[in-house]
């Protein structure tokens, strides 16, 4: 396909979850970003109700990251992580594990969310291993979670067209709970939904079939993002938690949006008093300036499997790019900003303006549900007739063309912005939707 002068050919780029040919059809080019606005290919300033993928927590183009990235390609462009190391590797870790709760502060470098949460599930399955338990092998995850892309991620994730083409080849001991989304219960609740925490106790349902002895963790979204912001009702998490303790099972939070800043505190896990055995991050921990991940890991967990090795290698997992000299480059200088700039706190004093913002789409035409939860808000759409999610990719396309970036899943706009926003860029936000929305049957 030959492309029209000045415009780069689109057909040799297969994109990741896009639909290829309406794209094509019709680009949505993105040419440049700076703090809370991208530039689109044709020149109009875009908002980014989004933090690009909820990854973008500082905002864009920071200078001290974008120097900080500079100056490490230009010193030590690439070191191999296996048997060898960096020092900034190490420095990298110790910062991350300073925003990490007490106790989980032995960091495992990734390249991304989907890479943590497949390195997690290995070490709970390597830590019961260690510990003369290797019979613990089912993971547990949770209908509409989302996990990013690995067997692993879509084996315990719950989201149906991400798994049906694989389903012959998922892992074979995966068992996953009830999702806690229910609109007759919990519609326009603001913050955590009162209804729910019960849906937790499912778990002892799968301990009483499968028997505790055989299960090796469980995963969840503190917070679900990509599913279409589900919000935990009040005491599931803390439930979940208990039972987790109780029956010996590791409890993984997957924080890779949660993390840095979105609810207002450095991990959901602070936010809602609720510590698992493993953190799996990725996004934020860099500001998306170069791709990074990482696992943090209860002290406990780490020991039992590095201790249970003699002499050699511990545990056979890694990545070549673990701990990349960029990406610890654009951690560290990520991570001294938000400390910096009280980013998080931001966030926190944000949330409420926020979310009065977020329920001013209360009687919008076809919204159905608002929730909200730090600087995160959900607006359910009412599915078109046989059409669904139609409406939400309608509205998407409408606040694109008009300057703003909002992310639909099925039919529901979620709302994440850059921690930096302010209050007059909040009402905008919504506001902008509210119009678009009294556009669209
Ligand atoms: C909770 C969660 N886990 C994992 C992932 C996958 O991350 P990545 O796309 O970096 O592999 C995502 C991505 O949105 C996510 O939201």
């Amino acid at each position: 396909m030959n492309a029209p002068a000045g415009q780069p050919d689109l057909s040799h780029l297969w994109m990741p979850f896009t639909a290829n040919k309406q794209f094509k059809a019709k680009p949505r080019m993105l040419a440049h970003a700076e703090g809370m606005y991208y530039t689109s290919g044709d020149g109009r300033r875009i908002l980014d109700g989004t933090a690009g993928l909820w990854c973008v927590n500082a905002g864009h183009a920071r200078a001290e990251i974008v120097q900080a990235i500079a100056r490490q390609a230009a010193s030590l462009d690439y070191a191999p992580g296996f048997q060898l190391a960096h020092p900034q590797a190490f420095e990298a870790a110790s910062a991350v594990a300073g925003f990490m709760p007490p106790g989980l502060d032995r960091i495992f470098f990734t390249n991304s969310g989907s890479e943590s949460v497949d390195t997690a599930l290995k070490i709970a399955l390597a830590y019961h291993r260690a510990r003369g338990e290797g019979q613990r092998t089912r993971l547990i995850g949770r209908e509409r979670g989302y996990h990013g892309v690995g067997f692993g991620g879509i084996s315990v994730g719950g989201i149906s067209p991400n798994r049906k083409t694989f389903s012959g080849a998922l892992l074979p001991a995966v068992d996953h709970l009830p999702h806690t989304h229910n609109l007759q219960q919990n519609a326009w609740s603001k913050g955590q939904p009162a209804w729910g925490a019960h849906l937790a106790e499912e778990l002892e349902r799968l301990v009483t079939l499968h028997d505790a002895s055989t299960i090796a963790a469980v995963i969840v979204e503190p917070m679900a993002g990509s599913t279409g912001v589900l919000i935990p009702p009040k005491g599931y998490l803390e439930k979940l938690r208990e039972i987790t303790a109780r029956h010996g099972i590791l409890l993984i939070f997957d924080e890779v949006i949660t993390a840095y800043g979105r609810l207002g505190a450095a991990t959901a896990s602070e936010f809602f008093g609720v510590t698992p055995d493993l953190i799996t991050m990725a996004k934020g921990v860099s500001n998306a300036a170069v791709p990074a991940g990482a696992v943090a890991v209860r002290r406990e967990v780490h020991d039992a499997i590095v201790g249970s090795v003699e002499g050699g290698i511990e545990f056979f997992h890694g990545y070549t790019y673990s701990a990349h000299p960029l990406a610890t480059a654009a951690i560290l200088a990520a991570l001294d900003i938000y400390r910096r700039e009280g980013l998080f706190e931001r966030a926190r004093t944000l949330s409420p303006a926020f979310e009065a913002a977020a329920h001013s789409l209360k009687g919008a035409p076809n919204v159905i549900d608002v929730r909200n939860l730090g600087l995160v808000a959900g607006i359910e759409l009412a599915p078109r007739h046989g059409a669904p999610g139609a409406r939400a990719a309608e509205a998407f396309q409408k606040c694109f063309d008009q300057g703003l970036l909002v992310r639909y899943t099925g039919d529901i706009l979620a709302i994440s912005p850059p921690l930096i926003i302010d209050e007059a860029q909040i009402g905008e936000i919504f506001e902008r939707i509210g119009k678009v929305l009294k556009d669209i049957a």
